[in-house]
């Protein structure tokens, strides 16, 4: 059978523009003029290599999770799955569809979130929820109320659901992002740190809706976080990816187990994941240490 995603060989690069700012101009005796910034109009072009080299497959029904530090290229991958980024080279396929050639087709499997979560800002979050039900095609009834149930399925305050969203602090933002993203029950969902920015409560909220999500509907989910113990908690697998490219793929518990010492030491996924991006903290050096 297919997997539900395959990447192979995916690589994207950027070429990002620099201003460059320099203490520039020099007054008419030709001395320079202190204290005057001067943008530099012509902007260096320096090429980033987002994601390299990239291949991995998703199975129907699993939760993948994507750790990297910041800039890793966590969110590039992401987006090239979910057809806003166009591979340099290689493949992507979700259910066997290129998210290329077949753009339209994948979107319609994909539901996404991400923190910069694009609404209608004016718009409150029942509002929003109530036009994204349409497009999906819910009869305008069920689109409340199951609009209402996700929202109070994620602690989201009945007193705001009528308060336009620039008004809304990020996390409540962040739960309409979630919330519109489980309007329907997606085949795939790719969630870019879904719960950064969440209180410990609403952390566990979502979580725990992802959870029964992908039990009852076979959802496939990629997850992107920081949090180590989130990914141990909801993740069948783990890829750990750093400046661009998997370090290593695994369980959660065979990548602690293939750092576990002679004396019965199971590291926790913090520590592996600050051995395999070579972030090790200097107390992480002893090796055997209790701790
Ligand atoms: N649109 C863009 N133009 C230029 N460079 C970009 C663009 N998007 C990402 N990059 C660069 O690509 C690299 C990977 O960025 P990406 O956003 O994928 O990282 P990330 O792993 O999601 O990081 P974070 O944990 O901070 O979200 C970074 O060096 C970033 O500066
Ligand atoms: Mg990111």
């Amino acid at each position: 059978m297919t997997a539900a995603i395959q990447c192979n060989h995916a690589s994207k690069s950027f070429r990002e523009s620099v201003r460059n700012t320099e203490n520039a101009g020099s007054d008419h005796n030709g001395q320079r003029a202190l204290g005057r910034i001067v943008d530099f109009v012509m902007p260096s072009r320096v090429t980033v290599e987002a994601v390299k080299d990239v291949s991995f497959e998703v199975e129907r029904g699993e939760i993948f999770g994507i750790l990297g530090p910041n800039g890793s290229g966590k969110s590039t991958l992401i987006r090239m799955i979910s057809t806003l980024l166009i591979p340099d080279s290689g493949t992507v396929r979700v259910f066997g569809r290129d998210v290329v050639a077949d753009r339209l087709e994948v979107r319609r499997y994909i539901n996404r979130v991400s923190v910069e979560a694009a609404f209608f800002k004016k718009l409150s979050a029942m509002e929003n929820l109530e036009y994204a039900a349409r497009l999906y095609g819910l009869e305008p009834r069920e689109g409340l109320r199951r609009a209402r149930e996700i929202l109070a399925r994620l602690g989201f305050p009945d007193s705001k659901v009528n308060v336009s969203l620039e008004n809304l602090s990020r996390g409540m933002q962040q739960k309409v992002a979630i919330a519109r993203a489980l309007m329907t029950a997606p085949v795939a969902l790719l969630l870019d740190e879904p719960t950064t920015g969440l209180d410990p409560v609403s952390k566990r909220d979502v979580q725990d809706f992802v959870l029964e999500v992908c039990n009852t509907h076979d959802t496939t989910v990629i997850l992107t976080t920081h949090d180590m113990e989130e990914a141990d908690r909801l993740c069948d697998r783990i890829a750990v990816i750093n400046n661009g490219e998997f370090v290593a793929v695994d369980s959660p518990e065979n990548l602690k187990d293939r750092y576990a010492n002679g004396n019965g030491h199971l590291p926790t996924l913090e520590e592996v994941f600050f051995r395999l991006t070579g972030r090790s903290p200097d107390e992480w050096e002893i090796e055997g240490d209790d701790q």
